[in-house]
């Protein structure tokens, strides 16, 4: 039970079974809403976001009250961590919640690539009957590069055994032991671009991460390559990834994340060879009430004046 009363605010969509560990507590008051639309900020002890709400040291001074923010999700790179501490803010993420849609969403982009599914879907319901356009390539045999190997990483490579995939990984956190206990052969990164048919990133966004995939890494693909991009926009140079399909050096490209977001590169989300969806890798019903659950709870506990465990 919370001594206090605390009012706690739900910045971005989040699963409404997930908060009901806040909604039921009688103690706390929960408000929903994009911070520009609320009235008065600094009554708030917690603001619970996702990707869309961008909390930097703007919205951090108009909240003097605030005690903690939570992340349903795993990435951080909306929340300005050197002003939540300048602040003596909390910041905690639900790290494993979404790993399986994640890797599921990933998994079913990788499939689309290689069988042309958005596109004949396309086709057909133009009412076309086209069966030469649409020709693919399986994925048995063919060489899987991960680059980052935590959770979602580890999920995918278990996938791509069962479909008889070569997989092969650059993360410099792991080592070759643990590659080997997961079936995986570790690669410098250089290798793995020159070896993989089918490249996925699955790293955060850092200052080392921010396009890791520009210009001069992907010259250094195979041609005919696949890339992949659920994890977060930036980590692929949109217009490098752009050229590169252009010239042909990258057949196809599927993307679940965006440099902006909302995404307007139409550029490069029209060409035929791309398939993208809007950031929906994680937005699973079990992912979403978990993610919640998780952070729901983390901020209960917070507000309770317990250490909090993914901060
Ligand atoms: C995440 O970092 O967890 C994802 O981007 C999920 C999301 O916010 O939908």
């Amino acid at each position: 039970d919370v001594g206090t009363s605390y009012a706690v605010l739900v910045a971005d969509t989040m699963s409404e079974d997930g908060l009901l560990p806040l909604m039921q507590n009688e103690k706390i008051e929960v408000v929903q809403g994009k911070p520009d639309e609320i009235d008065d900020l600094s009554r708030f002890s917690a603001l619970l976001v996702r990707s869309a709400t961008q909390v930097d040291a703007a919205l951090l001074e108009q909240m003097p009250e605030l005690k903690i923010v939570a992340r349903a999700g795993v990435g951080i790179d909306n929340i300005d961590l050197h002003a939540a501490t300048k602040h003596g803010v909390i910041v905690i993420n639900a790290p494993d919640g979404n790993t399986i849609s994640t890797t599921e969403h990933t998994f079913a982009m990788m499939m689309a690539l290689f069988r042309n599914i958005p596109q004949a879907y396309t086709s057909l319901k133009n009412h076309e009957w086209n069966r030469k356009a649409f020709q693919g390539t399986e994925l048995r045999g063919k060489t899987l590069g991960i680059v980052g190997l935590g959770r979602i990483g580890t999920e995918l490579a278990k996938r791509a055994a069962a479909f008889q995939m070569n997989t092969v990984v650059f993360d410099p956190f792991l080592t070759a032991e643990r590659a080997q206990k997961i079936g995986v052969k570790l690669l410098e990164l250089e290798e793995l671009l020159q070896t993989a048919d089918v490249i996925t990133v699955h790293t955060p966004l850092t200052k080392e991460t921010q396009d890791l995939l520009g210009k001069e890494n992907l010259a250094k693909t195979k041609p005919g390559v696949f890339i992949l991009n659920c994890a977060r926009g930036g980590i692929i140079n949109e217009a490098a990834l752009k050229e590169a399909l252009d010239s042909g050096h990258v057949a196809g490209a599927a993307l679940d994340v965006f440099e902006h977001e909302p995404a307007d590169n139409y550029g490069l989300i029209d060409m035929p060879q791309v398939v993208a969806t809007p950031h929906i890798a994680a937005s699973t019903v079990e992912a979403q009430e978990s993610v919640a659950v998780q952070v729901a709870e983390e901020v209960l506990q917070v507000l309770n004046g317990a250490p909090a465990a993914h901060s």
